[in-house]
């Protein structure tokens, strides 16, 4: 494959808002953090690699948060790539904190949110975050609250566009009566369908929809891809962002890795092209899933 064809730019367009287009295959940088998503990478030069070549490679989005690391992912962009090329759109996040390896905690409050905005603001070395996304709704913040202090930042010019993950439709609704919604994160992949729906609400009102752990399958799931995967000479990793790519024209996966040939792997898969029988034996994995 040439350097043309291996590019972000095959998959196509998507745009944030009706404001920013950007290739439809994009880069999660949680992955470039040390082991349980905390602390540094082992291998730091790696890391700042993996990054350069992604935007090389035609990527121009990449998603992280203040707690992957916690705050060793933003740092590690800034170090790798400012100053920014043009067109690059860093999406970061927050309201969800990492208070050790593999540990979350909420805090969507708005006191949080806008120290955690004027942390990321700093270490991604920017004037104004060009999507800011609220990590996960809290139980115990009203929802509208956070939203709100997302609204006054974007207000107040420090955020460009206000985004949501982990979040059902009537959260989508509800934010919406507050302010522009541009992108939603939740997990989904061809095996793992409980967002389809929210999925199919994107795509009607043309919000981007950004899948996180889109490469995940299970045993059954995993058969069933590398059977395809053989008949097109890709990769198992390659059919499952193949079919996320023709699941909806709002869909921008963010693949993450911390291994340049993975990258190129992944990016790679934009210029895969599934018949519609493999589109629907994947459709149909997550029904064989379920029912064992
Ligand atoms: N909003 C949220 O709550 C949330 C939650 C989780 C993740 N995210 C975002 O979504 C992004 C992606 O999600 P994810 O990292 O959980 O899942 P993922 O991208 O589905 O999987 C990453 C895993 O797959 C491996 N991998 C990647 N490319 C591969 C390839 N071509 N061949 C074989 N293995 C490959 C990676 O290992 P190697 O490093 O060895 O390649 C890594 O262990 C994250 O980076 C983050 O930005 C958001």
């Amino acid at each position: 494959m040439n350097e043309k064809e291996l590019s972000a730019n095959v998959a196509g367009y998507v745009s944030l808002g009706g404001e920013i287009p950007v290739h439809r295959l994009g880069f999660g940088a949680m992955r470039l953090t040390g082991k349980g998503i905390w602390g540094p990478p082992k291998d730091r030069k790696g890391a700042l690699a993996v990054l350069r070549r992604a935007v090389a490679l035609g990527v121009n989005f990449i998603d992280t948060a203040d707690s992957y690391g916690p705050r060793v992912s933003e740092e590690l962009i800034a170090e790798a790539l400012f100053p920014y090329p043009a067109g690059l759109v860093i999406a970061t996040k927050g309201g969800w904190n990492r208070p050790g390896p593999d540990q979350w905690t909420h805090d969507a409050s708005p006191s949080h949110l806008r120290s955690a905005v004027e942390g990321s603001l700093k270490r991604l070395r920017l004037d104004r975050i060009d999507v800011y996304q609220l990590h996960i709704p809290d139980p115990v913040v009203s929802f509208e609250a956070s939203v709100e202090t997302l609204a006054q930042l974007r207000n107040e010019g420090k955020i460009r566009l206000v985004a949501l993950s982990n979040v059902t439709q009537e959260h989508i609704e509800r934010a919406r009566r507050i302010v522009p919604i541009v992108s939603v994160q939740n997990r989904y992949s061809f095996a793992d369908r409980e967002w389809d729906y929210v999925v199919d609400y994107c795509e009607r009102k043309e919000i981007v929809f950004i899948p996180w752990f889109p490469l995940g399958a299970g045993k059954v799931a995993g058969d069933v891809l590398n059977r395809i995967a053989l008949a097109h000479h890709a990769s198992p990793t390659q059919v499952a962002l193949a079919w996320l790519l023709r699941r909806s024209p709002m869909m921008l996966p963010i693949p993450g890795t911390s291994s340049i040939e993975h990258l190129e792997e992944n990016v790679a898969a934009a210029s895969v092209r599934l018949t519609d029988e493999d589109c629907q034996t994947l459709s149909h994995v997550s029904e064989l899933v379920d029912s064992r």
